[in-house]
């Protein structure tokens, strides 16, 4: 079985946090810093080309846009520290980010992106250390691995056991939206928990 892909709808997006939908639905949600690729992903496990836009400029997702799949919500967040926007848009997708992640919903899962290429910035491990203190579950996913070789990818790959708060008991994979490596995976994860879900 598993999730009809082809079905994936855009369904809305919203700017502030008291627009955000309160549904019984389960939510899977896409984190991770401006320009890391959250919106390439997505498109790749949709298996559409431009389904969320897609850009070169970072910030360019600077709302919560939520797409469906047969009744499961995508959930794009905004992409956090670029430092070319202003102090208010900077609070502004703080306060969207943070309003999504701590209201009363179904988040079944935090897919939190980070460049396979670098060491998670101070950004990416607030965000992960806040999801371990709010026991959300969530994975990792190691974007842009199509510019890794070989030697670089196993350099990282040690590395993050180290850079990573309980590396062992968090699973990472390494993706590309390139070359499509790693979106079968989390298809399947995403499969396994709508299952459960009834
Ligand atoms: P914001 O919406 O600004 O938060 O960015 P985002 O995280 O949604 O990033 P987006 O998907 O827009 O991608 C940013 C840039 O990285 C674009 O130029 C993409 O083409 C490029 N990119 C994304 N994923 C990959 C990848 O797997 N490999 C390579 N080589 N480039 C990628
Ligand atoms: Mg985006």
């Amino acid at each position: 079985m598993g999730l009809n892909y082809q079905n994936a709808v855009f369904e809305a997006a919203y700017g502030t946090s008291a627009q955000l939908p309160h549904t019984e639905k389960t939510e899977f949600a896409f984190a991770g810093r401006s320009n890391v690729g959250k919106s390439s992903l997505l498109n790749r496990i949709f298996g559409r080309k431009a389904l969320a836009r897609v850009s070169a400029q970072p910030g360019k997702t600077a709302t919560v846009n939520y797409y469906s799949v047969d009744g499961v919500h995508f959930v794009d967040l905004p992409g956090y520290g670029y430092a070319k926007v202003s102090l208010s848009e900077k609070k502004r997708w703080a306060e969207l980010v943070e309003g999504y992640l701590m209201g009363d919903r179904d988040i079944g899962l935090v897919v939190q992106l980070i460049d396979s290429r670098h060491a998670p910035s101070e950004d990416d491990l607030q965000m992960i250390n806040f999801l371990i203190d709010n026991e959300m579950p969530f994975i990792i996913a190691l974007t842009k691995s199509d510019k890794l070789n070989k030697s670089e990818r196993e350099k990282r790959a040690q590395e993050l056991t180290q850079e990573i708060p309980y590396a062992d008991e968090v699973t990472m994979i390494f993706t590309s939206a390139e070359t499509g490596e790693g979106i079968d995976e989390i298809r399947r994860i995403f499969d396994e928990l709508s299952e459960d879900d009834g």
